[in-house]
């Protein structure tokens, strides 16, 4: 008689993490480890990143979690909301590739995503 759990499916999951790299003003860099699912901001906070601050907990309300996305990445994170660019008119430091951290969503493709924080966080 076979063994009916002899032949388990084949494991098609990534087993490593995408990895998201933080350089602040400072030029201090963390790479961390990022939830699937979770946002490059809620990973910052994490991991301690002290250039994002977040004071509306990923409401995107606050404009406070502002990244500056490496050129290499900017088409793969893709472009900003409505409701991110109505936050983004009041910001420091806005830049062509700034995004609001919370908005950015990670997936397995942003595995290497390398962002830049801001000297302040604030309007
Ligand atoms: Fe407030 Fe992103 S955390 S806008």
């Amino acid at each position: 008689m076979p063994n009916p759990v002899s032949n388990p499916p084949p494991n098609t999951t990534p087993n490593t993490m995408p990895k998201i790299t933080y350089i602040e003003h400072d030029g201090t860099q963390h790479t961390l480890d990022a939830e699937i699912g979770a946002s490059v901001m809620e990973t910052a906070l994490k991991g301690g990143v002290t250039g994002i601050v977040a004071e509306c907990g990923g409401c995107c309300t606050c404009a406070t979690c502002l990244v500056h996305v490496d050129e290499a990445w900017t088409d793969k994170v893709g472009s900003r909301s409505e409701e991110e660019e109505d936050q983004l008119d009041f910001a420091f430091d806005v830049r062509p590739n700034s995004r609001l951290s919370c908005q950015i969503k990670v997936t397995q493709e942003l595995d290497g995503l390398v962002v830049h924080t801001p000297a302040y966080q604030g309007r």
